[in-house]
């Protein structure tokens, strides 16, 4: 008698073809990357069926985070709505567009094309317009504006957000136009809250010494990190432990505390390097470097991490 054939049991068959569907998949995916199979241009879209589980994740990614950030009690007052308003059309409009106001052009050109925001309240909660505006969304075009709007300023946007929708052009246009005449006259309609009077204009000054805690906290190290690529230095530097493109614009900066000199001119103390971080053309006219509205808080923390690396 001859043995009966082998079989699998189900359990290794089951194993047996996720292996076989791993194996391929990762070939798969190695072609499409080895071959450049994706289009990268922004003038191809992605498929629909990869648009959509895009957006569905950006939902869920965001709405994961965003508790961490209440809305503060006291947000709709006709005070933030206007300073939101001066944000808005400081940092937002030329993308995102505004009541009777398109985007610039070069926003028409990006790919996602940056949404009209006056529907943003449908989509999102407060506590998530506030987490995408101060973290901004990875890989899309959306900047982080933690390190440019202060925490007051970043939820006045919030504000301003929340009253769009019944926001008329010629209202918007008098919130944002001529500062001491606009605000009084714009605030009355200006949606929720906006009978309350007025003092002052709020302005958009957009400073940031020292970014709000964050939850969970970071070490100073990994604040330093966001630092840098916050104010673009990774974009000519390579810098020890900072994730960035490879780049040689600038020099690698490594060992700076062992240094003579650093941009030829400069000591290599934290004073020195903050001075230099803060404002290159100051102390040689002659730089490469561009002066990057780094604050002095900001400018000590990269100094301390690149004396420390
Ligand atoms: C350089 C262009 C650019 C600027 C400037 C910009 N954004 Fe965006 N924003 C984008 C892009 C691109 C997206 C992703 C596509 C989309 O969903 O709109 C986006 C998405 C958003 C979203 C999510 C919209 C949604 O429904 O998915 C919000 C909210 C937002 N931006 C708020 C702001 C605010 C507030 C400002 C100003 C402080 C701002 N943006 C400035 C490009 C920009
Ligand atoms: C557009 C390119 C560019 C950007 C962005 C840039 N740098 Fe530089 N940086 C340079 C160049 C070029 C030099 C060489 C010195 C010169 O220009 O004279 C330099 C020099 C330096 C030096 C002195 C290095 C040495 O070996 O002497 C330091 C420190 C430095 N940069 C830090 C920074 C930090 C921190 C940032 C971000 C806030 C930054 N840089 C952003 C181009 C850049």
């Amino acid at each position: 008698m001859r043995d009966p054939p082998r079989r699998l049991t189900p359990a290794k068959a089951v194993l047996a073809a996720f292996a076989a569907a791993g194996v391929l998949a990762a070939a798969g995916g190695a072609a499409f990357v080895g071959l450049g199979v994706y289009d990268v241009s922004a003038t191809g879209p992605h498929w629909q069926p990869v648009h959509s589980l895009l957006e569905l994740a950006l939902k869920r990614a965001v709405q994961r985070r965003a508790d961490a950030h209440p809305p503060p009690n006291d947000l709709l007052t006709p005070q933030r709505v206007m300073q939101g308003a001066a944000c808005f059309r400081d940092r937002c409009v030329a993308c995102h567009g505004a009541p009777g106001i398109a985007p610039e052009a070069f926003s028409l050109g990006m790919q996602p094309v940056p949404s009209s925001l006056v529907e943003a309240t449908r989509h999102w909660r407060l506590q998530d317009l506030y987490w995408i505006t101060r973290n901004g969304i990875k890989m899309s075009g959306m900047p982080a504006w933690e390190y440019r709007l202060e925490e007051g300023e970043l939820w006045s946007v919030v504000a301003f957000l929340e009253a769009l929708p019944l926001m008329t052009p010629d209202q918007y246009r008098a919130l944002t136009s001529a500062p001491e005449a606009a605000p009084r006259r714009a605030a009355t309609s200006a949606g929720p809250a906006a009978s309350a009077p007025v003092r002052g204009t709020p302005r958009c000054d957009g400073l940031v010494e020292a970014p709000a805690p964050l939850a969970p906290p970071l070490s100073s190290a990994e604040l330093a990190r966001r630092a840098f690529r916050q104010h673009g230095c990774t974009a000519c530097h390579t810098i020890p432990g900072v994730v960035g493109p490879e780049t040689s614009n600038g020099p690698r900066l490594s060992g700076l505390a062992g240094r003579d000199r650093i941009g030829g001119k400069a000591f290599p103390t934290e004073d020195g390097l903050a001075a230099w971080i803060r404002n290159p053309q100051a102390i040689d006219a002659h730089s490469a470097m561009p002066t990057l509205q780094v604050s002095e808080n900001q400018a000590r923390l990269m100094a301390r991490y690149l004396l420390a690396h």
